[in-house]
């Protein structure tokens, strides 16, 4: 009797290890399995919050490009696109003129599209803020043509020639990407002014597809895009204006620390009124561009226009 109590009671403590050891490994198990879950590449209408993190990291980048750099922009300086600045405004009788320049063959950028309704409060804040400073040396991007540069199908520095039939082939390539992307709830992170005189609104995702997913399906239905292309996979930015030379509010002897803290309180201004702004992005755009840079200068172009067709932003 005693041994079949002893035979049980060991019984019983093998039976209570296992069970607590089962229950044990098939917990971590769970957990393993919904980390994994949580690590695996998010779907087209997650947030994507590596992408998230690396757009914050670059921005930073980009708001200290002033600093380490100073204003390039007083002394005539390139925009975002490698062009110079002298080359493509004139500042003769006291307007900005932009000197549009055909584009051989015609770019054809691929853009998010900002509505009017949307942009127009920013841009009329950008403008309240940079004009009595800069009349007559600042250029403003149309608050009607707001973009987000996404993908080029052909760009002036690797141009891809292409036949009509070609274009509407990659018009239509597009469209179909187009149907596959949530519309994007967009945040403005920040505004920046980098050392060539572009203030850019740089903006975050809330939710829908992540400008990384965008870009990756353009470039699988556009094959012959060029293999290098104009900006970083993560960034969401749009160009509000360019400033093209010295502030007419300046004293007439200005040194560099002035010039740096001058241009700190402005954007300081900008982001005071302007960051955390939330729009939403329901349209992407098959730009052919005739005149170089037409979507900024308010150039020659044909834009073909795509309903985000995602409904589970
Ligand atoms: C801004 O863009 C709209 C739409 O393309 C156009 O109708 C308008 O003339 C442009 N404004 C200027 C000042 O060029």
């Amino acid at each position: 009797m005693a041994r079949v109590s002893n035979w049980w009671t060991h019984t019983k403590t093998l039976l209570i290890i296992w069970f607590i050891s089962s229950l044990t490994f098939y917990s971590l198990l769970r957990m393993a399995l919904f980390n994994a879950s949580r690590d695996s590449p998010p779907d087209s209408s997650s947030v994507n919050v590596v992408a998230k993190d690396s757009r914050a990291r670059l921005y930073n980048k980009m708001a200290r490009d002033l600093h380490e750099k100073g204003a390039l922009f007083l002394k005539q300086g390139e925009t975002s696109q490698s062009l110079s600045l002298s080359d493509i405004f004139s500042l003769k009788d006291g307007s900005v003129t932009p000197i549009l320049k055909a584009a051989d063959p015609p770019v054809r950028a691929n853009v998010l599209h900002l509505s009017p309704q949307q942009s127009f409060p920013i841009s009329e804040a950008v403008r309240n803020i940079f004009l009595p400073h800069f009349n007559k040396v600042i250029w403003f991007q149309n608050s009607s043509m707001y973009h987000f540069s996404m993908y080029h199908a052909s760009h002036h520095i690797v141009p891809v020639p292409a036949t009509a039939v070609e274009i509407e082939a990659e018009a239509n390539a597009v469209k179909a990407v187009a149907k596959t992307v949530c519309p994007l709830k967009i945040v403005l992170d920040r505004v920046v002014l980098t050392s060539t005189g572009v203030v850019l609104g740089c903006w975050q995702v809330l939710s829908g597809t992540d400008p990384v997913t965008i870009r990756a399906k353009l470039k699988t239905a556009l094959p012959r895009s060029p293999e290098k292309q104009l900006y970083d996979n993560v960034m969401l930015h749009t160009s509000f204006a360019r400033l093209l030379g010295r502030p007419n509010t300046y004293p007439k002897e200005v040194d560099k620390t002035f010039e740096l803290k001058f241009f700190d309180e402005l954007v300081t201004r900008a982001n005071n009124q302007l960051s955390g702004f939330q729009a939403t992005v329901t349209e992407l755009w098959y730009v052919e561009e005739y005149d170089v840079l037409a979507l900024a200068l308010n150039g020659r172009m044909k834009a073909r226009k795509f309903q985000l067709g995602c409904s589970n932003a």
